[in-house]
């Protein structure tokens, strides 16, 4: 049987593609998670259905027996966010370039077939073109930026010089389900979801006009299982985004509207690192790797809702 293996298997988007991989019912799971951001009720009801591994990406000893042999590493693992990024630099540095090396690494030398590496929209930075498109030279404006580029550029040298097959994907704005509200350096839009439910005034950096290309978990879990199977993608970079456009107003606009309040945001300045407008181009994942889209941003805004209600809910019995 085919052994899968999903570094941040415990995380918000790790979790929900070991939840896909395991519904898809053709391989073997097994997570690795240091479980700094991670957390391990993220995978409570499917517990027993995988192998999970509380290790460290960084530690090449510890990961090199877990990824030999493994047909598909889905290579997730990293310390988010830009202004982390920026306030704590080493951790980010450390994990999002060396972990992803010590990872390269292992699955080259227990002949992985494929690894996918979840990159970042961030590396495009401000060019003002719109939408993004793979073939731009990438602008990163944060350490977290930079850091996942470099991640691409290991994974495409891992390709031409040790024959790994590796695809690249550049998440946008990912946002659903067990996503965490409660972290300053949450995604903003698990954030203004868990204030419209405590009818709190969510606060907005800059004037809100900035706009991103949020992409629902599950639409970036099929293609992320996409890439791990199309012929002819070894060595390449796909934006993994819905296409669309939305500003920070809007969103909050619409969540006010969803809920049925009226709440004025609090603006503050605008956070260090931040990129103006972000949309995806996805003519190539969609050329090459079938990609479809099948959420709407109001669809997915609504499933996230109910699933932090309950969740706030569940906290508060
Ligand atoms: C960036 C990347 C994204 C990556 C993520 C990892 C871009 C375009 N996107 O997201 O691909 O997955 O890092 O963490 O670079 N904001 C508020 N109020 C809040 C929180 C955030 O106004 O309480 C604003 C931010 O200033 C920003 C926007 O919301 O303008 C989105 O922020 P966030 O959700 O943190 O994601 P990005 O930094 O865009």
């Amino acid at each position: 049987m085919k052994r899968y293996v999903v570094t941040g298997g415990a995380g918000f988007i790790g979790s929900a593609l070991v939840r896909r991989l395991l519904e898809e019912g053709d391989g073997q799971v097994t997570v690795i998670d240091n479980l700094l951001t991670g957390k391990r009720e993220n995978l409570a009801e499917i517990w027993d259905r995988i192998a999970f591994h509380a290790v460290d990406i960084r530690d090449y000893d510890a990961i090199a027996s877990l990824l030999r042999g493994a047909d598909t590493v889905f290579h997730l693992a990293a310390i988010p966010s830009v202004p982390r990024s920026i306030e704590d630099p080493v951790p980010s540095h450390e994990v999002n370039i060396d972990g992803t090396f010590q990872v390269l690494r292992a699955c080259v030398a227990g002949g992985v077939r494929r690894v996918v590496y979840a990159a970042s929209s961030s590396a495009y930075g401000d060019t003002p073109v719109l939408p993004k498109v793979e073939t731009m030279a990438p602008q990163p404006l944060s350490p977290y930026a930079l850091q996942k580029l470099t991640g691409e550029y290991y994974a495409r040298v891992f390709y031409s010089c040790y024959g790994l097959e590796t695809v690249s994907l550049r998440y946008f704005n990912v946002y659903g389900p067990r996503q965490d509200p409660s972290s300053p350096y949450s995604g903003v839009i698990s954030i203004f979801l868990r204030a419209i439910l405590e009818r709190r005034r969510p606060t907005i950096f800059g004037d809100g006009e900035q706009s991103r290309d949020f992409t629902y978990v599950e639409d970036v879990v099929s293609l992320t299982i996409k890439a791990s199977r199309a012929p002819n993608v070894a060595g390449k970079l796909y934006n993994a985004g819905n296409g669309g456009q939305y500003t920070l107003n809007q969103i909050w606009r619409l969540l006010q509207q969803i809920e049925g309040v009226s709440l004025e945001p609090n603006y503050a300045p605008p956070r260090p690192g931040d990129v103006r407008h972000s949309r995806a181009d996805i003519t190539a994942a969609v050329r090459d790797l079938s990609h479809a889209p099948r959420f709407s941003l109001e669809e997915g805004l609504r499933r996230t809702l109910e699933w932090q209600r309950r969740t706030l809910a569940a906290t508060a019995r």
